[in-house]
């Protein structure tokens, strides 16, 4: 069954899921921890940054850690001592990467629809880059460097759709962004008229290029042909006689390993990039990647309370429900693109990983059907509380209070031990929160 995989949590020899080498079984018991709460293991990101910038070697490099994957505080700063960088989608993310300590300096901003004010605030702050998303958008920030009267030039990137073909990119539809119906990017069609407009706009110059072709891609050549695309219109670029280039950004994406298979290490991407950088004979511009899930999707668990079962006889055939105190709400993933997050028991209560199983289909509290995260082999006696496993990234971001549910806690470990929790809205502030609006 699903313990068998490489990446799933290690038991001591009680049976219990350790994360960060705490029995997350007796974390809950003691009381340090509500269900359901969210566990990261700090030490496990800081482990893995550092492996992904070995990767780079010698070479000049920004990870750009995509905060939109985990913005909590504790992991952006672990992220930041490691000497990663950061990629915001908007002026808050923005905020929260600079007071973790990232250097403006090692910040980029992507968006297809950044409001002025969240222009100016990166041009305030002095940022690496801008990424732009539209040839339009190129005029706003000229305008933006104006209007705030700025002796210095803007620095922009210009972010390209490489026009993917849909299925090359092997995943799901809704995280796909490298295809020509995607909103994102500047289409490759239109990049001259986006070098004339920056040729004839003092207020900015450029200094990179970039792209990101989609999210939890599985497999290398993808990345790789991308990335070939790309070097070749910074190429290009250059004999156009942009002189002004100082990286080329390939984007995040990796994928990771949900249980379905082993997939590629982030610093297998980045090792086939930097090939391609060299045989396109621009490897004096810096690499940039912006990987964001891969950097923190395993080292998270959502652990939640089992509620009760229900077994329904339907003409002959038993239905088995595992009924949990986590929902979609929590974890939208498998409801928002049938994601699947590898449910398992906290404790086994001794029994070895292979104890017998029953399938059961692991449904949330929400008054939805898709509150449902699958059908997994779990033990025959239910288990009292289980974790849905790689729910670091994209997890708590996207949580949300409907049906008037609690927002998740979350708590981080370092060091073999609790170092922070960060309490979620009660369902009492909800309900507080609804009824005091006036009217
Ligand atoms: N750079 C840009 C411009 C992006 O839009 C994204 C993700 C990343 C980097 C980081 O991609 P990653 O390395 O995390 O794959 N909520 C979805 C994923 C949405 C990704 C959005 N953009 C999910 O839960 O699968």
């Amino acid at each position: 069954m699903a313990e068998a995989s490489g990446n799933s949590p290690r038991r001591d020899p009680n049976g219990r899921a350790l994360l960060g080498g705490l029995a997350l079984s007796e974390l809950v018991r003691s009381g340090s921890i509500r269900t359901p709460s969210y566990v990261y293991d700090l030490d496990a990101v800081a482990a893995g940054a550092r492996e992904l910038r070995e990767a780079f070697g010698n070479e000049p490099h920004l990870v750009a850690y995509a905060v939109k994957a985990n913005t909590a505080g504790p992991i952006v700063r672990t992220l930041a001592a490691q000497g990663c960088g950061a990629d915001v989608v908007s002026g808050a993310e923005l905020s929260v990467a600079l007071a973790c300590g990232v250097p403006a300096q090692s910040i980029v901003y992507n968006g297809v629809a950044k409001r002025d004010d969240e222009i100016d605030k990166a041009l305030g702050a002095g940022i690496l880059s801008i990424q732009i998303e539209s040839v339009e958008e190129i005029v706003r920030v000229a305008a933006r460097a104006r209007a705030l009267g700025r002796k210095e030039r803007a620095r922009i990137s210009l972010r390209i759709n490489p026009a993917l073909d849909f299925e090359a990119l092997e995943t799901h539809a809704n995280i796909a962004t490298g295809h020509d119906a995607a909103k994102f990017g500047i289409a490759q069609d239109d990049l001259p008229r986006a070098i004339d407009i920056i040729k004839a706009s003092p207020e900015v110059e450029l200094v990179g290029l970039g792209h990101h072709i989609g999210s939890q891609i599985p497999s290398v050549p993808a990345y790789r042909t991308a990335a070939r695309t790309l070097f070749s219109l910074g190429v290009a670029v250059r004999a156009g006689g942009i002189r002004t280039l100082r990286f080329l950004d390939t984007g995040g994406g990796f994928g990771i390993d949900y249980g379905a298979g082993a997939v590629p290490k982030p610093g297998d991407y980045v090792r086939a990039a930097l090939e391609e950088r060299k045989a396109a004979e621009v490897d004096d511009l810096m690499l940039m990647v912006e990987p964001g899930r891969s950097m923190v999707a395993a080292h998270g668990v959502l652990i939640s309370r089992v509620v009760q079962t229900k077994v329904s006889t339907v003409r002959g055939t038993a239905r088995r429900w595992l009924m949990i105190d986590a929902g979609m709400n929590d974890l939208i993933r498998p409801a928002l693109y049938q994601a699947r997050h590898r449910v398992v028991p906290l404790d086994t209560n001794g029994a070895s990983a292979d104890f017998t199983a029953t399938l059961w289909r692991v449904v949330g509290p929400v008054c939805e059907s898709s509150d449902d995260f699958g059908v997994h082999a779990l033990p025959d006696a239910p288990p009292e509380h289980v974790a849905l496993l790689d729910a670091g990234a994209y997890g708590y971001v996207m949580s949300n209070q409907y049906n008037g549910r609690a927002l998740p806690d979350e708590v981080f470990l370092r060091g073999g031990q609790i170092v922070s929790i960060s309490r979620g809205k009660s369902p009492d502030d909800w309900v507080q929160e609804r009824v005091a609006i006036q009217g």
